[in-house]
């Protein structure tokens, strides 16, 4: 199929499940996202965050993106995660991205909804749409470092109003997630959520989804969220099952069968993401 957009997929979900939304860097990890979610039959959202982007280039995972939706009959969304800038959105508009998220949560509030505000007028132009990020998730995610001292969780008044004053089609609230592993027990504020929720008319997303327990997750989509980023889980995934097949065989010299044991890894671990959110795996 083409690429559709993730508000689409955000507005089309069954009702009690949320939409996984997955971080690649190559081909492989492209592929084993789709081919994942073909086999469930659950669409999916791929992502690229800038770092990502300026290790492969916008033009490569544009086209590795589309090859691989054209090629199967679930809807795929393609989206830019956390960029941090106008152009790094313009220059993902072009080449086909069907979403992008601009990040300004490092910004004061009205800095922050003036960037979007900017990056969703030409989005819709394109019929791209646009998440946006608002209070400030914790962590590290690629080049993407905010320290715990500087994250904070979304007021829900000025959601309300980030959400009026921007159009974004996608909020992605900060309610105590981080970006990478949790030090300690995960503090979800699932209150917060759910009055975000009641009082906000466009799709939630929750950021930091790796590392989560599945009740966690549940929780979140039960309180309202309808899209869950997952990076590390996936980087880990990928990571350890080269490292396995190489630990097998220390001879193997041949790339197609090292990275296709990254691939097969990172398949395995979407197919158990997707239902867990999808809320087979109870
Ligand atoms: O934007 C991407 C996600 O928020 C990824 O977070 O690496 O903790 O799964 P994660
Ligand atoms: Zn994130």
């Amino acid at each position: 199929m083409a690429l559709v957009t993730a508000k689409e997929l955000l507005l089309s979900r069954p009702p009690g499940q949320a939409v996984g939304a997955f971080n690649v860097h190559n081909m492989e990890d492209v592929q084993g996202v789709v081919w994942a979610a073909e086999e469930l039959g659950t669409p999916v959202i791929v992502m690229a965050s800038e770092s990502a982007l300026k290790y492969a280039g916008v033009p490569y995972i544009a086209q590795l993106v589309r090859t691989a939706a054209e090629a199967v009959s679930i809807p795929i969304a393609l989206q830019l995660d956390h960029g941090s800038s106008f152009e790094i959105a313009k220059a993902c508009i072009e080449c086909g991205f069907t979403s992008v998220m601009i990040d300004g949560s490092r910004l004061p509030f009205a800095e922050n909804a003036a960037l979007t505000r900017q990056v969703v007028e030409l989005a819709h132009a394109h019929g791209v749409s646009v998440e946006a990020e608002l209070g400030r998730v914790g962590g590290k995610e690629d080049d993407l470092e905010v320290a715990a001292q500087d994250a904070f969780l979304t007021n829900p008044d000025e959601a309300v109003e980030f959400v009026r004053q921007t159009g974004i089609d996608v909020l992605a609230p900060a309610i105590g997630t981080v970006h990478g592993l949790y030090k300690g027990e995960p503090k979800l504020d699932f209150a917060r959520l759910r009055e975000i929720a009641r009082r906000v008319d466009v799709p939630l997303v929750l950021h930091g989804g790796s590392d989560l327990p599945v009740d966690a997750l549940q929780e979140a989509i039960r309180c309202g969220i309808a899209k869950v980023n997952i990076g590390t889980d996936l980087k880990y995934a990928v990571t350890n099952g080269v490292r396995a097949y190489l630990k097998e065989n220390p001879e193997e010299y041949e790339p197609r069968k090292v990275f296709a044991a990254g691939r097969e890894a990172a398949k395995q671990l979407v197919m158990e993401k997707l239902r867990i959110l999808s809320r087979e795996a109870v």
